[in-house]
């Protein structure tokens, strides 16, 4: 059942690039200049009214939300919050009829979820859902399914989930901005034409595992660590962070490079890895500063960027690891690959149970 592989989280690390084949097949014209979703009822007059997007979700799919705001903000330029499911309707969320709610379930059942698309619905928002398994709870109460086609996910820790949630995001982002003509034809075509180049470029990043193997051997050895990124990068990080905690039980924070300096900087000391993505060309130089801060207080750095900027970054970090390149918008289906890899490794030196770690369970039903 686990096709070979010694667990189903790297079974499911290796079936991403067919959860992404798959998630895009028949999603746009042949000629690949367009998105097409018929399956939703959100009509283009609807679409052409939305005022404000709230993206609702718990745990990686949260993390999957944060990459969708920025497809979202900057293909077709609509505020977008981000909101963790079990805090949304405790806030007061500024809902109208002309809000577009998105819950992100893998599950579909997660209870905090669907007690947020509820709330959506009371408030008179349209809602979507994002989710993987057709016949569930919120697939059901939505008012529009769009489904990912990762297949069934086992491992607790979300991987091809999250990656396919990227993937639904950049879709439904080009299908927006087509329908409200913030982005030509040929822009559309640009980007859905890279969006088809990520599952080989994901098996290329897959046969380099033995490098992230080595560097996870590394930090198994540490009690903490960080992660750093800007923009995209940095919604990288939190979900990077969050893998390795879940499998690995080693301690880490996610921080945006730039605010380190603000706060935590004192917690970087004499050897503490610091594992920094960075893929935006437009922060890089920025983001090579905040190295440098944290270099000068000792820290070890490994740099995940292109392959392009890997002779310049070794000026400034320890190791760097090359992903193809990619659209800036798209580099999260590719960097975070790295990130599950290290997890999945660091979780398997130390001993602990992969698939099941300890008190995390795959689908939580109560709020
Ligand atoms: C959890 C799982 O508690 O629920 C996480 O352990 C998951 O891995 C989260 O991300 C949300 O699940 P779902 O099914 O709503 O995406």
């Amino acid at each position: 059942e686990k096709g070979g592989f010694e667990h189903f989280m790297l079974k499911e690390i290796y079936e991403q690039p067919k959860a992404y084949r798959d998630t895009m097949l028949g999603r746009m014209n042949p000629e690949g200049t367009k998105v097409i979703l018929p399956e939703l009822k959100l009509t283009n007059e609807q679409i052409k009214n939305i005022k404000n997007i709230q993206i609702v979700a718990c745990g990686t799919a949260y993390n999957a939300g944060l990459v969708g705001r920025n497809l979202i903000e900057s293909l077709v330029r609509i505020p977008v919050e981000n909101d963790i499911a079990s805090e949304y309707r405790y806030r007061s969320p500024i809902v109208t009829p002309e809000t577009l709610v998105i819950v992100v379930s893998q599950s579909g059942e997660t209870a905090d979820t669907l007690a947020a698309l509820r709330e959506g619905h009371a408030n008179g928002a349209h809602v979507l859902a994002i989710t993987n398994v057709v016949g569930s709870s919120i697939a059901r109460e939505a008012d529009d399914v769009l489904v990912t086609l990762a297949g069934p996910e086992i491992a607790v820790a979300s991987t091809k989930a999250y990656t396919s949630q990227i993937i639904a995001f950049g879709l439904f982002a080009l299908y927006l901005a087509e329908v409200r003509g913030t982005q030509s034809g040929a822009e559309i075509a640009h980007i859905l034409a890279a969006m088809q180049s990520l599952p080989e470029q994901v098996e290329a990043i897959l046969e380099k595992k033995d490098a992230i193997k080595a560097y996870a051997e590394q930090i198994a050895k540490h009690d903490h660590l960080f992660y750093l990124g800007r923009g995209v990068d940095y919604a990288v990080a939190q979900e990077g962070s969050l893998k390795l905690k879940e499998i690995s039980y080693i301690h880490s924070e996610a921080y945006a490079a730039g605010e380190l300096k603000h706060g935590t900087l004192a917690l970087i000391e004499e050897g503490v890895p610091v594992i920094a993505v960075a893929t935006q060309e437009a922060v890089l130089e920025k983001t090579v500063s905040n190295i440098k801060e944290v270099k000068a207080r000792g820290a070890d750095v490994l740099a995940i960027t292109h392959e392009e900027h890997v002779t310049d970054l070794l000026k400034s970090v320890d190791q760097a690891f090359a992903i193809p390149k990619t659209l800036p918008m798209l580099t999260a289906a590719l960097s975070v690959v790295v990130l599950q890899l290290l997890a999945y490794y660091a979780s398997l030196a130390l001993g602990h149970d992969v698939d099941k770690p300890r008190n995390l369970a795959k689908s939580v039903t109560v709020e």
